[in-house]
């Protein structure tokens, strides 16, 4: 089994990981161009954008070449009724591209979108048994095999629909522009090194490009909390359970070695 898995703050690598297999991170996938998998299951792990399919799993699914006989995605997301139409657009793009995806779920987990969630009150939600009791219940059924696309109700579609204004704005990549950086930045550079884009140079200051994913790693991980949203609910950051800053960089570093 291959997994594909895209992560900013660690909760899709994490059920990624939990998942099993062998793991691709899909930012190395397009920094490397290694675009041919084949296996008995090939598996996909992303985080829900705007209801939605973060751009860069988007990208690479319209790149990638792809050979499995049974093909699954699981989307994280952080809002109880977030995850919208997320199975259904993901479906259908993949079929655009001739993937026929058998399983598709989605997981609810911590908020990493700083500009609606406290992270403080999204740590407590993670204390829910039945987050780890409905990841438990998705690694049974991929190991089955099993045939189930998640449905969304009336509200959840109109969540996705009325999100899609805001996915093409984010998908202009512009987002980054409006990060707010303090005094407390040390130039260290972990912020570029966590891009999935590499749309982060840092020397005497940091810049940011056009082609920002809107995943927000950069805030998440920066180690002087230095970056910020113009308006964002706290200046508490997130990063899942088990996952250290090395695994995000691993993950997304788009820089040589
Ligand atoms: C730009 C952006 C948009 C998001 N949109 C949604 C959303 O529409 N619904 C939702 O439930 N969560 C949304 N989230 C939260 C993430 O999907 C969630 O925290 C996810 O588990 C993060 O996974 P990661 O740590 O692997 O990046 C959004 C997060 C970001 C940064």
């Amino acid at each position: 089994m291959k997994v594909l898995y895209f992560t900013a703050t660690g909760n899709s690598l994490s059920v990624a990981r939990k998942i099993g297999g062998t793991l691709i991170s899909i930012p190395q996938a397009l920094k490397t161009e290694r675009f041919y998998y084949e296996d008995d299951v090939i598996g996909f792990v992303f985080p829900t954008y705007c209801g939605n399919v973060p751009r860069i799993v988007r990208e690479f699914i319209s790149r990638c070449q792809l050979k499995a006989d049974y093909f699954f995605a699981v989307a994280t997301h952080g809002n109880k009724m977030g995850y919208g139409n997320v199975a259904d657009e993901f479906r259908e793009y993949a079929a655009k591209y001739g993937y026929t995806f058998k399983y598709i779920n989605t997981i609810l987990m911590v908020d990493n979108y700083l500009d609606a969630f406290d992270i403080t009150k999204e740590e407590e939600k993670y204390l829910d048994k039945e987050i780890h009791m409905h990841l438990s219940d998705i690694i049974y059924d991929i190991k089955a095999k099993k045939e189930y696309i998640k449905k969304a109700g009336a509200k959840e579609k109109m969540f996705t629909a009325f999100a899609k204004s805001m996915l093409a704005k984010i998908d202009k990549g512009e987002k980054a522009r409006s990060f707010i950086i303090d005094e407390k930045c040390i130039k260290c550079g972990t912020c570029a090194k966590a891009c999935p884009r590499g749309n982060i140079s840092v020397s005497d200051k940091v810049e940011f490009g056009d082609n920002c994913e809107s995943c927000y790693a950069c805030l998440h991980i920066c180690p002087k909390n230095a970056l910020h949203l113009k308006t964002e609910k706290s200046n508490e950051r997130w990063r899942e359970t088990g996952i250290s800053v090395q695994d995000i960089i691993d993950s997304n570093n788009q820089h040589k070695s």
